[in-house]
């Protein structure tokens, strides 16, 4: 068996307890509450925000900058009343009431109808060797969402969750820890419902009512139990405030939101312009091209090979012409080739830049190169090197960079499979440079840390060398890395399990506050069939970064290889990606401002039907676009949950009246899709990739009923949306029994788009058109 990754000695020494509160000192936003041997300091970071942090001594460590973006001081103050009787400590804020239990430390929360959440149990809070944990209570019906990447379905009830960033490799439903580590989750229940950011980076786990059913437990193997609890109750407000805390996206370039085509590899110039070729011919849309590990030089990153891409400027710059973008994979190991004149490697090796063990010789592990180096992206000198080394591919138009491997993956090499397993030395120091600031430390507390540190580091660095928004995509990351990338969910296979899985594994994503996630469609690992291939582009479509992956030695996977009809059906749904473009970045818009996911489970809008909240294989794609997909094979018909309102079909028009479960009929060309009434969805006419020609026409699909949308725009590729050099319009649809009126609202902003042509079409009912000059238009359609 080989050694578990990263697990700490433990011990079955029993759990010291906290005792009996013995002080109470308030401050301006902070309680702190003493017991004989240890501390507890609530802060009241809003009316829905509190901070507990407990610490077995009578010190707390020094504030770590890593993930939480907003120092507690920061917060604006928000008004509070703490009330102390003989048992218990009360804290009460607009929203909610804390009370904390005298003799034991318990702490519950209550809302403004008395109904207690996050409540204590067991032991409350307990210490041992190395470790400290928390236990709450599972309430009746309450489930649990987020927790970053993982397998599965999408409520977590009696699983246990564990927070260590691993090259997940064969991964599957049962698997625990992932690429990401984000040790953030939701509970809800009707009515009720809150997040819990664990705030630590080392090591540490959720066990949700699987050890002790009725209780959930958190554990960190550092010193500390610090956790955030964010009450909602609505999901929506959960996130906003979680994104507060962490970080939200930062727009993309528009063209990110398009086909991304891939594979390992397309392994040489030739291949590549055959393939951007095909697409063009075949007029299949798409924009941006990958380029996996072997256009390098020997792996080496920040090279090319001089034999198969010998003037990869030329060929990016021809790619451009026929309206790509060109993406390149980055991974972090540096060949280790002392006296070979490799810049990287020179350049680390005389800075100090790449990672040492704890007696001070260098580490090395295996990956792509064979015999690697690790850069210590923790110090901000290695950051900046880092960053100013994609300006070799800037420089020559790359546009987006893929960061891989960075868990950090490390491989057996040279001992195979029966060997030994190298492991990133836990003790290895890391950040400042044996100085004593805050953020200097060992790989046991930043493990989790390296994929999001480097895909920091790219992204700050493409933000020096190119003057617009580029694309990062990751593999690794933590809480917070949707503020420097998209991540997919690395190596998935070409089983229909696995697109089955695909759809919660990233609602729960948007729901721990990434919402620019995707998943390999076809399956990176195994071949496809033509069925399947087809059905993953359908829900490929609503993926919110929608990229097509396959691996070495896989057949290949790209839209035309499964024949005609499968190629047909690849083409329409890219098609219909491509239209609802202004749709979907106006989703991206939201997320970035919000912290909204783009892809959302049912329960995200209808948080307290208690159907929605187990059901994983339907989702929405933004508030108004319901997608109840087929994944198995030589299936035609499913049931499909219509939650309570009035619901039409896409494709039909055809309305329902929910709640109501629905049979659909699903034959190969179609994958069912349904529209909440009032809705508004703006589309684009299809284009071979994003800016092929100026968007002087416009439709905006509207359905009967009541319902108010505001649509974003920008230039879709500056950072000028910062300075408002955006477009808002609010668009507003009244229904009664014989009239529709659409209002379309004077434009917003400071940003002009090409004049255009705008029909309205009201769906079962007609269209009108007008010409767009910003101004306010108001519709009037009559029902017969
Ligand atoms: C890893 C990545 C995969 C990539 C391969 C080669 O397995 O997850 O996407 O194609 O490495 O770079």
């Amino acid at each position: 068996m080989p050694q578990y990754f990263g697990k700490l000695p433990t011990t079955n020494q029993p759990w010291t307890t906290i005792g009996a509160v013995q002080s109470i000192n308030q401050n301006e936003s902070t309680i702190d509450l003493s017991s004989e041997n240890s501390h507890l300091i609530i802060s009241i970071l809003a009316a829905n925000l509190i901070r507990v942090r407990f610490s077995p001594t009578t010190e707390f460590l020094p504030r770590r900058p890593w993930a939480v973006t907003v120092d507690d001081a920061e917060w604006e103050k928000v008004p509070f009343a703490v009330q102390e009787t003989d048992t218990t400590v009360e804290i009460k804020t607009e929203q909610i009431r804390l009370c904390v239990q005298k003799h034991n430390f318990h702490l519950t929360c209550f809302d403004k109808a008395e109904r207690p959440f996050a409540q204590d149990a067991d032991i409350g809070i307990g210490w041992r060797l190395g470790a400290v944990a928390g236990w709450k209570q599972i309430a009746a019906n309450e489930h649990f969402y987020g927790f970053g990447e993982r397998t599965g379905f999408l409520d977590k009830l009696s699983q246990v969750k564990t927070n260590w960033t691993i090259d997940a490799l064969d991964y599957d439903a049962l698997s625990d820890e992932m690429y990401q580590a984000i040790p953030f989750f939701m509970a809800l229940r009707p009515e009720v419902g809150y997040g819990i950011f664990f705030n630590t980076t080392f090591w540490s786990q959720f066990d949700i009512g699987a050890e002790h059913p009725g209780v959930w437990k958190m554990e960190t193997r550092g010193g500390e139990l610090d956790y955030y609890m964010i009450y909602g109750p609505q999901p929506a407000q959960i996130l906003r405030t979680y994104t507060q805390l962490t970080g939200r996206m930062p727009l993309p370039p528009k063209w990110a939101l398009g086909y991304h085509q891939c594979r390992w590899s397309y392994e040489s110039e030739i291949v590549v312009r055959e393939l951007a070729q095909e697409f063009r011919q075949r007029r299949i849309p798409c924009d941006v091209i990958h380029l996996d590990i072997d256009y390098m030089r020997g792996y080496r990153v920040f090279t090319w090979s001089p034999q198969r891409f010998s003037d990869p400027k030329k060929l990016i710059g021809d790619l451009a012409q026929a309206g790509f973008k060109t993406v390149t994979i980055i991974d972090p190991g540096v060949k280790y080739e002392p006296e070979a004149n490799y810049h990287v490697f020179d350049q680390g090796l005389e800075n100090d830049y790449f990672v040492r063990q704890a007696d001070g010789t260098l580490f090395h592990g295996y990956v792509w190169p064979e015999k690697a180096v690790f850069p210590d992206f923790l110090r901000p000198d290695v950051q900046n090197w880092w960053g100013d080394l994609q300006k070799s591919l800037t420089d020559i138009g790359v546009a987006g960079i893929w960061n891989d491997m960075n868990e950090p993956a490390i491989d057996n090499r040279p001992f195979g499979d029966a060997g030994e397993k190298i492991w990133f030395p836990l003790d290895a120091p890391q950040g400042d440079a044996g100085g004593e600031t805050a953020s200097s430390t060992t790989h046991r507390e930043v493990h989790n840390l390296y994929g999001l540190m480097m895909a920091q580091a790219c992204y700050q660095g493409l933000e020096r060398h190119r003057k617009e928004r580029s694309f990062v995509l990751t593999r690794s990351g933590y809480a917070g890395v949707q503020r420097w990338s998209s991540v997919w969910m690395g190596d998935n296979q070409s089983l229909w399990e696995h697109l089955e899985i695909s759809l919660p594994m990233l609602c729960n994503m948007g729901l721990s506050g990434v919402g620019f996630v995707g998943c390999d469609i076809g399956g990176f690992a195994g071949n496809a069939t033509a069925e399947l291939f087809a059905r993953w582009m359908q829900v490929g479509m609503l993926y919110p970064l929608m990229r097509g992956h396959s691996a070495m030695s896989t057949a290949r996977h790209e839209p035309w290889v499964f024949g005609d009809r499968t190629e047909n059906i690849c083409r329409e749904y890219i098609n219909l990606r491509y239209q609802l473009l202004p749709y979907i970045y106006t989703l991206f818009w939201e997320a970035a401002t919000t912290g909204a996911p783009i892809l959302r489970p049912l329960l995200y809008h209808f948080p307290n039907d208690s159907q929605t909240y187990t059901l994983y294989d339907q989702v929405l794609l933004g508030p108004s676009l319901m997608a109840a997909p087929v994944y198995r094979p030589g299936v035609e018909y499913r049931a499909v949950y219509l939650p309570a309102g009035t619901w039409f079909d896409w494709w039909s028009g055809e309305s329902y009246q929910g709640p109501t479960q629905i049979l659909a009929h699903a034959p190969l060309e179609k994958m069912p899709l349904y529209v909440r009434s009032g809705a508004v969805i703006p589309m684009q006419p299809v284009m071979q990739y994003l800016d092929e020609f100026p968007l002087t026409e416009m439709r905006f699909r509207v359905w009967p009923g009541n319902g108010e949308y505001i649509f974003y725009e920008d230039d879709g590729h500056t950072f000028t949306y910062i300075q408002q050099n955006y477009s808002l319009r609010k668009i507003s649809v009244f229904t009664n029994t014989d009239q529709t009126i659409i209002e379309i609202g004077e434009r917003e902003g400071k940003w002009t788009p090409p004049q255009r042509e705008i029909t309205v079409e009201l769906v079962g009912v007609g269209e009108q058109h007008f010409s767009d000059v910003g101004q306010k238009v108001s519709l009037r359609f009559t029902h017969t």
